[in-house]
Order: C-alpha cells, then sequence, then structure tokens
C-alpha cells in the first residue's frame, strides 16, 4: 500500500507572514479560490486557531481542528487533541491516493512539515507586518517542481506566486 499523501498549503507574504491577529493579512479572493479548488473532496487538518479564524466549518471536505481543550466541540467537524490524530482521522476513510491537507497555522506548520510530501504555497512578492510565518524551508529536502505568475484584479494588484515543491527525501509519515 502506498502512504498516505500529507500536503501543505499556505500563502505567504515575501518576508514569510501568514497571518495578524488571527486574520489574513491581505485581500487576495483569488488565493481563496485556488484553495477551495485544491482542498474540495479532501481531508483539511487545521488548528483551533485558523478554524477560528476561518469562522465555520469549510463545506464538501473533512474539517479536522486539532486543540488540547478537552470539551471543544464542532457541529459537522472531527476535533482531535493530537497532530497524530488528526493523521489518522485525515487518512481513515481515504484510499493511500488520496490527499490530505494541512492548512495551518503555524503552529500545526510547525509540527507537520517533516510529515507531508508536498506544499503548495502562493508567495505574495509583497511584505507585510504579522504575528505568525512559515517555517524556513531546508532546500536540501525541497525542490520546486512548479511556478506559475499571477496578479490580483482590484485596487491592490498584488503579484503573487503558485508555487508548488516536492519533497526530495521521503518524508517521515
Ligand atoms: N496564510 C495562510 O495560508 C494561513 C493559513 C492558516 C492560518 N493562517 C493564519 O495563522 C494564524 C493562526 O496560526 P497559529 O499558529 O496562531 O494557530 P493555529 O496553528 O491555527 O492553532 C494553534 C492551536 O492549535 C492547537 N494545537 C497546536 N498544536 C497542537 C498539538 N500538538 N496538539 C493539540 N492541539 C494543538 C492549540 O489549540 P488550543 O489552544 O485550543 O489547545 C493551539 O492554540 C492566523 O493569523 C491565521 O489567519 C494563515
Amino acid at each position: 500500500m502506498k502512504s498516505p499523501f500529507l500536503s501543505l498549503l499556505v500563502a505567504m507574504s515575501k518576508n514569510r507572514v501568514i497571518g495578524k491577529n488571527n486574520r489574513l493579512p491581505w485581500h487576495l479572493p483569488e488565493d481563496l479560490k485556488h484553495f477551495k479548488t485544491l482542498t474540495m473532496g479532501h481531508p483539511i487538518i487545521m488548528g483551533r486557531k485558523t478554524h477560528e479564524s476561518i469562522g465555520k466549518v469549510l463545506p464538501g471536505r473533512t474539517n479536522i481542528i486539532v486543540t488540547r481543550q478537552k470539551n471543544y466541540t464542532i457541529p459537522s467537524a472531527i476535533v482531535v487533541d493530537s497532530i497524530q490524530s488528526a493523521f489518522a482521522a485525515g487518512f481513515e476513510k481515504n484510499s493511500a491516493e488520496n490527499e490530505a491537507f494541512v492548512i495551518g497555522g503555524e503552529e500545526i506548520f510547525r509540527q507537520t512539515l517533516a510529515f507531508s510530501r508536498r506544499i503548495y504555497l502562493t508567495e505574495i512578492q509583497k511584505k507585510f507586518d504579522g504575528d505568525t510565518f512559515f517555517p524556513e524551508l531546508n532546500s536540501q529536502e525541497w525542490h520546486e517542481t512548479e511556478r506559475t505568475i499571477h496578479f490580483s484584479e482590484g485596487i491592490d494588484q498584488l503579484e503573487y506566486h503558485l508555487i508548488t515543491l516536492d519533497r526530495k527525501t521521503p518524508s517521515s509519515i
């Protein structure tokens, strides 16, 4: 049997910011569409703060929320108390070919990076102020397999790159 396919999905600024005050620091609807296209039908694993930042359970996907709080329950989501339980829930009903996505935030990315095989990275070509960051990647471990360049519509006209990074070395999952 093939091992489970775990991917990280993240949008970050030039200075690696991913969030500020438990929100995204930018308005980039094109990236939200990209997020939806990639994740629809797949399990998504997130920290409790990211779930609260999104403010709802995302439809059409198994939402797996990680928290240490004992009595935290969210209707129509799976709440787990560890990263390992999140993986177990994410891959329980899925064939080995299916992909599960870690969608943040910083705490959860840091704890799952070593287990992931792919990173879908939206790199916004601008610096932002923030309080949460995407971890530095080791270039010995990751290689860029795809990059497309885009510009957002609207006043901001943000340049952003949609990048795929694949792991060179086997992941530890
Ligand atoms: N740009 C992006 O792609 C992106 C994506 C997602 C999120 N974000 C941003 O990132 C920020 C949130 O990131 P964050 O690092 O503060 O929070 P987070 O990773 O979303 O959630 C942290 C919480 O997860 C739980 N947790 C963490 N490790 C755990 C473990 N090993 N076992 C059990 N529970 C665990 C804890 O919940 P309890 O405190 O309940 O125990 C912890 O407080 C927000 O600003 C959000 O907008 C950005």
